[in-house]
């Protein structure tokens, strides 16, 4: 009795089998079959190969959230050169915090406004970069994936006499409050004053302005390799000794998180404006280089990603997969490659 209902059992489990089962003779090796496993298997690996490269591929992957961090204190580089002597000029910072930023942190140096042939070459370049940068903003990952480094020719621009560098080049660094300011290169240098500040140019004649000047280099923060300015390499010469610059800056806290870098900075965008300054018609101001910038509260996060590995598992499977069921799933793929390779003893004598 029991005998039966174990034989019963195992009756019922194999009608259960849902699986249909070939007969015998298509599982028959032939040289056809074979070709049509061998074309699969070749398909097969490219397919493989290729989505190894989609895997071993990385994007950007862009978030935003708001920026948290109000108490820390912003560094802002600056490599400017102005095309007046040094003791003519000076630069400084008036934010809304404070009245006035101490600039300590800034070099004069006396240079030629022109720029030696190689430095010339570096700054097309640039120009080039940016041009491009303007038209495909997907460049802008490019850059931030290979880390470029920017590495301008060295700045010193001629042996000349101090006496006959009639340019200024300021730069260094400056720490501002994280707040809406004004950065502004104005003839006279700047004396602090219980209302603001001054610039003291009684000395200088209107005459001899020349506010043309060139901006290697403007940047917030952290410098990262990567990431161009969009000030960087903006040039700009005017024939008028009256002339105002203004650059209105929105700067953009950024988090960058590369399999090459990690770092937090700011990135920004930027709008000029620029007028000669001529009080009989109604143009009033202060000529100069002025640079608004104000401070966004959202935060960039930019991370680069790629695809997880049981993603390319799974659709590596899919590949494998699919591939089977479409040629025939039921090709048991190596008697098949066997029968191609090794169906023929006589090819081999060794191995028999
Ligand atoms: C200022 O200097 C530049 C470069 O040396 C020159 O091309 C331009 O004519 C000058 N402008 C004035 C107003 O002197």
């Amino acid at each position: 009795m029991r005998r039966l209902t174990k034989k019963k059992t195992l009756t019922l489990v194999k009608e259960l089998d849902a699986f249909p089962k070939v007969p015998e003779s298509y599982v028959e090796s032939t040289a056809s079959g074979g070709t049509v496993s061998l074309i699969a298997f070749t398909f097969m690996a490219i397919l493989a190969f290729l989505e190894f490269f989609v895997y071993r591929n990385t994007w950007m992957k862009y978030e935003y959230e708001v920026d948290k961090d109000f108490s820390s204190k912003l560094r802002l580089n600056v490599d400017i050169t102005v095309a007046m002597r040094c003791q003519y000029i000076g630069a400084d910072v008036l934010d809304l915090a404070e009245t006035m930023v101490a600039s300590d942190g800034l070099k004069y140096e006396p240079v030629n406004f022109e720029l030696l042939p190689e430095q010339r070459l570096w700054h097309l370049t640039l120009l080039h970069m940016q041009e491009r940068l303007k038209v495909e903003h997907s460049l802008q990952d490019v850059l931030f994936k290979s880390a470029m480094k920017e590495v301008p020719p060295s700045q010193s621009r001629s042996e000349d006499t101090p006496n006959s560098l009639t340019a200024c080049r300021i730069h260094g660094h400056l720490f501002v409050n994280k707040v809406a300011g004004n950065f502004h290169i104005t003839v006279g240098k700047s004396i602090p004053h219980p209302r603001g500040h001054a610039h003291l140019a009684a000395l200088v004649s209107h005459d001899s302005f020349n506010f043309s000047h060139r901006i290697d280099h403007l940047s917030f923060g952290e410098a990262i390799p990567g990431l161009i300015n969009p000030l960087d390499g903006t040039e700009k010469v005017t024939t008028e000794p009256n002339h105002m610059f203004q650059y209105f800056i929105t700067i953009v806290p950024t988090k960058l998180n590369t399999y090459k870098v990690s770092a937090e900075t700011h990135q920004y965008s930027v709008t000029e404006r620029e007028r000669v300054i001529n009080h009989a018609s109604g143009s009033h101001g202060v000529s100069g280089i002025f640079m608004k910038y104000d401070i966004s509260s959202l935060m960039v996060k930019v991370t680069e990603q790629h695809m997880p590995l049981w993603q390319f598992l799974v659709r590596l499977c899919g590949i494998v997969g699919g591939i089977f069921s479409t040629t025939g799933s039921d090709i048991p793929l190596h008697s098949h490659l066997g029968q191609l390779f090794w169906g023929n003893p006589k090819a081999f004598p060794g191995q028999t």
